[in-house]
């Protein structure tokens, strides 16, 4: 397996370990690809319907931010090519799924929901469904989209994401499921048409794929290998998101402080405070970043650069060595718990937050109470806690598990509420605080209240109107919870009229 895993890691192991993928075309990676996005959307004019209208898309998106963001961009992409966007899967023409493999009930959901949604076809026989994202890459899925779910007129990876004005035609034109899925990535699309779902905050890929090849994990094979686009690239794509106002930018990449290992000219801590430099940045955050390798040059860049904020993701995972090893995470309990120090001695009030999974293979009582253990050791403002999914072909899925299902739930509760009560002790700390928001627009449920982030992260919510959105305002923090703050405004030095 070690063995495996290195070939993997070099990148000589094509197919991962023993997932195969299925591959319609594949690239020389040598290859230098260069596509003029703009001119491949132009001679795929999707045109209107028979009765004048424009044809309509609504893209589903699940899993992480790196998703959310190609949604953006394939949203981008469909604008192009003629299409609109609509809310409503009734209205839509073409109903695309970008899906996450990360865990099994991801994969459910979407299965779940394609199902119900086939009838649809029957009333607009000119609507076409597709699936792409990282189940995609799954050979496994691919068989049963073909065996169980027909209807499903395309199906396109993680790789090759700019075909898809093309393969909406071919799909358009036939009467069996289009299936291009690519194992690699021939080269980083650059300039892509991107509709940005939000006008505050932008997502800004600056590395692609995985090489850390944790043994529960899927993202190396879905995403393929560490890629990291060129520092001029990213510089040039932050400064024009600043330029059109937006104020809170997330770097993203699956092992953000391995950026710039492949280029060899620059790391992620040159990385950021370059991006800090850039005339009128506002916040600058990053996700995510594994612990391993985050090195005093880091950490000393993101304490000296002053529009990186104080928030760390740094997914522990767990808190058995025992574990981690198994994991293949390359850090134990006693480095992480003297990383955080660092982290903590350098940056004040920095808010950590971490991924942990219970139940992996072979975890004991005792390997979880550790995990309890270190959670109340570093005290993290919040963790998003998973219970082990075994994904088909990665290592993990063939360790031996001894814990049944009903003992890992309970531990996943009692994690929680350690967790939990930890976030509400850190959150009432801040009852009487006058902190620093960034309004992000209208509350999800109600219009009158906004909602917004601190540097921090942490999601506040106060009474206030639309024309503060984009803008910084003090918010004294009156009522706190668990999972945010409530509190209300008490300066908003750009917008005069609502000082109170
Ligand atoms: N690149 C990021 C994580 C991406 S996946 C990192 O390394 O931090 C997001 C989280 O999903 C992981 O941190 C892990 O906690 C969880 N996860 C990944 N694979 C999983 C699996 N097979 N079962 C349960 N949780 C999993
Ligand atoms: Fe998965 Fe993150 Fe590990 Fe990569 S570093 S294998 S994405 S958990
Ligand atoms: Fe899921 Fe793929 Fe992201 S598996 S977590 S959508 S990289």
């Amino acid at each position: 397996m070690e063995n495996l895993i290195k070939l993997a890691r070099e990148g000589r192991l094509e197919r991962g370990l023993g997932l195969t993928f299925g591959t319609t075309h594949r690239p020389n990676q040598a290859e230098r690809v260069s596509y003029d996005i703009e001119a491949l959307t132009k001679k795929y004019q999707i045109g209107r319907k028979a009765d004048g209208s424009p044809y309509r898309f609504k893209i589903l998106t699940y899993g992480c931010q790196m998703n959310e963001h190609d949604t953006e961009v394939m949203a981008g992409l469909l604008y192009g090519m003629g299409y609109q966007q609509t809310e409503s899967e009734e209205d839509a023409d073409f109903i695309l799924f970008n899906t996450c493999a990360v865990r099994e009930n991801a994969e459910d959901k979407v299965f779940g929901q394609i199902g119900r949604m086939r009838p649809l076809k029957f009333r607009n026989p000119e609507l076409l469904f597709g699936l792409c994202g990282c189940m995609a890459q799954e050979q496994g899925v691919q068989k049963l989209v073909l065996e169980k779910f027909p209807w499903v007129d395309l199906v396109f990876g993680t790789h090759n994401i700019q075909r898809l004005p093309e393969l909406v035609f071919q799909a358009k034109n036939s009467t069996e499921t289009v299936l291009e899925v690519w194992d690699k990535a021939p080269e980083t699309v650059e300039d892509w048409p991107k509709i940005r779902k939000d006008s505050v905050r932008a997502w800004v890929n600056i590395q692609y794929g995985c090489n850390k090849f944790c043994t529960y994990c899927i993202v190396p094979y879905t995403r393929g290998v560490e890629r990291s686009r060129l520092p001029e690239d990213i510089l040039a794509e932050v400064a024009s998101l600043v330029a059109e106002g937006y104020r809170d930018i997330t770097l993203l990449g699956q092992n953000v402080n391995d950026y710039g290992v492949d280029l060899g000219t620059t790391n992620f801590a040159g990385l950021l405070r370059k991006v800090n430099e850039i005339p009128g940045i506002d916040r600058i955050r990053f996700t995510t970043s594994n612990p391993w390798n985050f090195t005093d040059e880091l950490i000393d860049a993101i304490a000296q650069s002053e529009h990186v904020v104080e928030h760390i993701h740094l997914p522990v995972q767990s808190g058995s060595n025992r574990i981690l090893k198994r994991m293949n995470r390359s850090h134990t309990r006693e480095y992480y718990l003297n990383l955080v120090h660092k982290i903590r001695g350098a940056i004040p009030n920095v808010v950590l937050t971490t991924d942990i999974i219970v139940g992996f293979p072979g975890e004991t009582e005792d390997d979880f109470e550790q995990t309890v253990s270190l959670v109340r050791e570093v005290e993290f403002d919040n963790a998003f806690t998973f219970i082990y999914s075994p994904r088909e072909n990665t290592p993990a899925a063939s360790f031996e598990d001894t814990a049944t299902l009903a003992e890992k739930k309970d531990r996943l509760r009692r994690l929680n509420d350690v967790q939990n009560e930890i976030s509400l002790r850190h959150n009432l700390q801040l009852r009487g605080e006058i902190v620093d928001v960034l309004v992000e627009g209208e509350s999800r449920t109600n219009k009158d209240v906004l909602s917004g982030r601190t540097r921090g992260n942490r999601l506040v919510l106060f009474p206030g109107d639309a024309s503060m959105q984009g803008r910084h305002v003090e918010v004294e923090i009156t009522e706190p919870q668990t999972f945010l703050l409530k509190g209300r405004v008490v300066r908003a030095p750009e917008v005069q009229e609502v000082i109170s």
